[in-house]
């Protein structure tokens, strides 16, 4: 069974068979499904789709490629959606300065993670971190609100194995997707080969990110079998190891309250 750490089923490309879908997945090969919230938009979507389903589980966030739509009352807005029993996590937030070089909007982006960084706190939740091109910024503000006291994934990791070395420092998962089975992903193959299998959590952001063979065409959860497939060769070991061990990471980030203590 797999844990899907990240997916936006909420999307209006799912319009059309979202039901239908969900079904299938929660019925054959996917147990739990967390839906990130991007948007102030998405969010209500998202907290529908946990309340719809029971294995379905809700984070709140607004994205930095969001921020347009933030305003000073929508930290307390957020706060509000987070005392959401189907609320497990603040996301997803960051820095993206791969589709934003304004300097004026990068400032707004990096005011917004930290208020978001710091409800997470507040809140006891865990965060899921969007970071592309931003390295330095992101772990400077993750030092300014001591994110080590903040549980967390580094969603779609894109940074070197050095870097994940320090996430890892600070207690985060490093998010591992379709990009995994892309043929020149190295630098994620060899964060792959040398974090952790502990450390590593399952995610698709779909309706993005399809693994191989399906690259291009819209993901979803089913396709999480490739993705475990390519840890799995990468690490010399089973898949089915890939998928158990991850299962567990993602039930003790996401919902420590169901975790036992294994002995
Ligand atoms: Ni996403």
């Amino acid at each position: 069974m797999i844990f899907e750490t990240h997916a936006h089923y909420d999307d209006a490309s799912f319009d059309n068979d979202r039901d239908l879908l969900m079904q299938n997945l929660l019925s054959d090969k996917i147990s739990a499904i967390l839906n990130v919230g991007a948007s102030i938009e998405s969010t209500k979507r998202t907290i529908a789709l946990a309340e719809k389903y029971d294995a379905v589980y809700a984070a709140v966030g607004v994205h930095p490629g969001e921020i347009g739509d933030w305003k000073e009352e929508s930290i307390h807005w957020l706060r509000e959606q987070a005392r959401h029993p189907k609320v497990v996590a603040i996301g997803e937030i960051g820095l993206d300065y791969h589709w934003e070089k304004d300097p004026v909007a990068q400032q707004k982006q990096r005011q917004c993670f930290a208020q978001q960084m710091e409800l997470a706190k507040e809140r006891r939740l865990p965060v899921i971190i969007h970071s592309r091109d931003a390295a330095e910024d992101t772990m400077q503000i993750m030092k300014s609100v001591h994110a080590d006291e903040i549980p967390g994934v580094v969603h779609c990791y894109s940074y070197s194995p050095e870097l994940a070395a320090e996430f890892l420092k600070m207690g985060y998962y490093i998010g591992v997707g379709g990009v995994v089975t892309f043929k020149n992903a190295k630098k994620l193959k060899e964060v792959v080969r040398q974090v952790p299998l502990e450390k590593i959590l399952l995610e698709t952001d779909a309706p993005y990110m399809a693994p191989e063979p399906f690259r291009g065409k819209r993901n979803d959860s089913s396709l999480l079998v490739y993705v475990a497939e390519a840890i799995a060769e990468l690490r010399g070991i089973s898949k089915e190891e890939v998928e158990r061990v991850t299962m567990e990471n993602a039930c003790r980030l996401f919902l420590p309250q169901t975790v036992k203590e294994v002995s």
